[in-house]
């Protein structure tokens, strides 16, 4: 089996491809991306002195270089993560999120089509479904609740979604999609909430939280997703979207201050700053068809894992020093210092 997986350097491809390589150890791993910002060889420092794993250089949006790539390896499953990810460049900056999330996602599937690829299988997000009130806790995402986007970022992985399906039903590629939730563990890059409240934690800088804090997010440890996946692209029936997240919904303002008393620092820390534009209120998943067809249930509780993924920043400071030291240090000034 040989599964070429975009993306793999950045965060939760990265981990997907140390669990396929700790799971499979007979199977071919092939990772493609481009590295843009988020991408970073770094994280797989150990997977490239596997013999079973090969690294790639590509954009996905690069039919050449992907048919290059794909005729070459004639991979059995592509899993595509690649993707622009983050909500506040999308705000910033939409254009490279069309390019890479819907045009790149085409040129996977043309790719995928005609080389006759087994399984195409698509990382989306439960931010296709838009938002749910804050004040109706009994209202979950399922994967029937209708696509209704509110950024730049949630538009393009949706339009990537319904390509993905036009693909399975015109032309019958065999593809799947899943959906999850705000996903947190290691390699995650330092721009987004937890592990930017982590490092800033550490080092007692301000904890910058959006408006008043209490916008909820369903979060999942990286390696539920991992697993949920897996068993997708090898069980999951064709043709079908997925919905993945445990049922742990909690507001910002809430997980900052986990993050404060599990470093021992002080809540003086924390700055309320000028909301995100178009502010998705609450997302929480209903993950009842991949429990009941695959069996996937989350195993690492928020309380574990968010214990997990501070010891790893605390273990690693070299791979996120280089990256806040770097180009990253724009980014920061650009976003927070006035506002
Ligand atoms: P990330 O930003 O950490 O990593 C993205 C990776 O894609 C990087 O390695 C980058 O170099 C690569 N990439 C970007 N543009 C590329 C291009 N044109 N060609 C080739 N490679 C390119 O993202 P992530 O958080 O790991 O998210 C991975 C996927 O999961 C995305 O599709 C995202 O929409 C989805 N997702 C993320 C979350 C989350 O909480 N992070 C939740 C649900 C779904
Ligand atoms: P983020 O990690 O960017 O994920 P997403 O927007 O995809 O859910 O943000 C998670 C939540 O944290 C979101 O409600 C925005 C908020 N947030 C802050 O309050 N401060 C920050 O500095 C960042 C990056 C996010």
């Amino acid at each position: 089996m040989k599964i070429l997986v975009t993306g793999g350097a950045g965060f939760i491809g990265g981990n997907f491809i140390y669990y396929l390589l700790d799971q499979y150890p007979s199977y071919r791993v092939i990772c493609y991306d481009s590295i843009t910002y988020a991408g970073n060889l770094e994280t797989l420092e150990t997977a490239l002195k596997n013999p079973f794993f090969k690294f790639i250089k590509g954009d996905i949006s690069n039919s050449k270089q992907v048919f290059d790539c794909m005729e070459c390896e004639m991979p059995d499953i592509v899993v595509n993560f690649a993707a622009e990810s983050h909500v506040d460049r999308s705000i910033d900056n939409p254009g490279i999120f069309l390019q890479t999330n819907i045009i790149g996602t085409h040129v996977l599937l043309d790719a995928s089509l005609k080389l006759g690829v087994k399984r195409f299988h698509q990382v989306s997000t439960d931010e296709v479904y838009g938002d749910l009130p804050l004040d109706r806790k009994d209202l979950f995402f399922t994967e029937v609740t209708p696509i209704c986007t509110s950024s730049p970022y949630s538009a393009s992985k949706a339009a990537a979604d319904l390509l993905t399906l036009a693909y399975h039903r015109t032309y019958g590629l065999p593809v799947s999609i899943s959906r999850c939730s705000n996903n947190y563990g290691p390699f995650h890059f330092p721009e987004k909430m937890i592990p930017l409240m982590i490092i800033n934690a550490l080092n007692d800088k301000p904890l910058p939280v959006y408006g008043k804090g209490e916008n909820i997010r369903d979060w999942l440890y990286v390696v539920d997703h991992c697993k949920a996946i897996d068993m997708i692209i090898h069980n999951g029936r064709v043709g079908e979207v997925y919905n993945i997240g445990g049922h742990n919904e909690r507001s910002n303002i809430d997980v900052v201050k986990m993050i404060i008393r599990e470093l021992g620092k002080d809540e003086s820390l924390i700055r309320y700053v000028e909301d995100r534009k178009g502010h998705d209120l609450r997302y929480a998943i209903d993950p009842a068809k991949i429990k009941s067809e695959l069996g996937w249930v989350p195993e690492v509780s928020f309380d574990e894992g968010i214990k997990l993924t501070i010891k790893w920043y605390l273990e690693n400071r070299a791979w996120w020093e280089r990256i806040i030291s770097g180009e990253y240090i724009n980014y920061y000034k650009k976003m927070y210092e006035n506002r």
